[in-house]
């Protein structure tokens, strides 16, 4: 059989390209690599949603505010603290706009489009490159004489980080928001991945909203509530001015109404947000056992909802590993496209145990 090499790489939601290329239907391609909870949209959003489609036929409130509420009772903050977008995509493209950056600087390897929008508006990247040899641990003092040295205007934090999941706890966010402060530096957080994290207290930035106003956070409902398709991002943040200035450059009404109702739905759906937890925190550990005990494999430890592994043994690689699970039909995500990875490196999230079980045979079968 003959593998198919490619230039171009799959990005988790690419399964038009995967079904053109590899000939499967894309309805029952797995895909372990777009990071959506496996549970599918919730059973409750799902009947309550059908009973308001009417909610079509008006505007949605300009400001908001039920929804903001909704999100200001989930995250613990006052509602005034809270804007909203098109997905956290709407959200980080218009922190960067307006923050309009001459030098930025990300922590490498990241999530794309912090780049991508930084360099459409005609800002600099530079970055911090964490190291796998050193477990993508960040130093604080490394980073802070990159800051100083390159000038850089806004620091854009990806926490837990895709691809690496590993995350920053309060103690070093308080450190690197301090120092930030007095050197005027915004800091962008992006938390789209926080509620799967076990120590979700001490991972999330809410409670700083109080001490600093240099910063947002950014997060949405794609991943955690598997509703990307909906559209619904949120920001937090200490800073009235930074909400100000957004809500008045950005086009009105960009959450259609059914993405509204829909969030008001999701937030208080305390059933389906225990059950992703007790899902996604008993997979990950088992998941990640069974691949700890495959010589040939070294795991990252993982807070967010999916790991990163590096294909220690010789002969094999992520491109043979990618090739082998799609003709199975299981997507995984080949690293090899991020900056400081190599085609050595993979990353999948963790989807239902029978799923995860025949990519974890899969695995098994190319490694071994
Ligand atoms: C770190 C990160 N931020 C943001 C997004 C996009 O989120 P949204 O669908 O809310 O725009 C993704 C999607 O893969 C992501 O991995």
């Amino acid at each position: 059989m003959i593998m198919i090499t490619h230039t171009e790489h799959f990005h988790g939601s690419d399964l038009e390209k995967i079904e053109k290329i590899y000939g499967i239907n894309k309805d029952a391609i797995v895909s372990f690599s777009a990071n959506v909870n496996p549970l599918g949209i919730s059973p409750k959003l799902c009947e309550e949603l059908k009973n308001c489609l009417d909610v079509i036929t008006t505007y949605p409130d300009r400001e908001y505010t039920e929804l903001r509420k909704t999100i200001g009772t989930y995250c613990n903050t006052d509602y005034k603290n809270i804007l909203v977008g098109n997905g956290s995509t709407e959200l980080i493209s218009a922190v960067i706009k307006l923050k309009n950056p001459k030098t930025a600087c990300l922590i490498s390897p990241t999530y794309s489009e912090y780049e991508r929008e930084i360099s459409l508006n005609g800002g600099k990247c530079v970055y911090y490159q964490l190291k796998p040899e050193d477990n993508f641990t960040l130093h604080t003092e490394a980073l802070f004489s990159l800051l100083t040295e390159t000038k850089s205007e806004l620091l854009v934090l990806c926490n837990p980080n895709n691809p690496t999941s590993t995350a920053l706890h309060t103690d070093t966010l308080t450190e690197i928001l301090s120092f930030c402060q007095e050197h005027h530096v915004f800091v962008m957080i992006d938390e789209t991945y926080v509620e799967f994290a076990t120590d979700y207290d001490s991972v999330t930035a809410i409670p700083l909203l109080q001490h600093f106003d240099n910063f947002i956070i950014l997060r949405g409902i794609s991943k955690f509530f598997a509703s990307p398709g909906l559209r619904l991002g949120y920001g937090l943040t200490g800073n009235k001015t930074l909400i100000k200035e957004i809500n008045e450059t950005k086009n009105p009404w960009t959450i259609n109404s059914l993405a509204e109702a829909a969030g008001k739905i999701l937030f208080t759906d305390t059933d389906y947000i225990n059950r992703t937890k007790e899902l996604i925190f008993s997979e990950r550990e088992r998941v990640c056992n069974i691949l700890r005990s495959i010589p040939g494999l070294k795991v990252y430890e993982p807070t967010a909802n999916f790991v990163l592994v590096k294909i220690e043994k010789e002969t094999a690689d992520a491109d043979i590993l990618f090739d082998t699970a799609i003709r199975r039909c299981l997507m995984i995500r080949n690293c090899s496209t991020f900056e400081g990875l190599d085609n050595k490196f993979f990353r999948l999230c963790f989807m239902m145990p029978e799923d995860n079980d025949r990519l974890l045979e899969c695995v098994q079968e190319v490694i071994l």
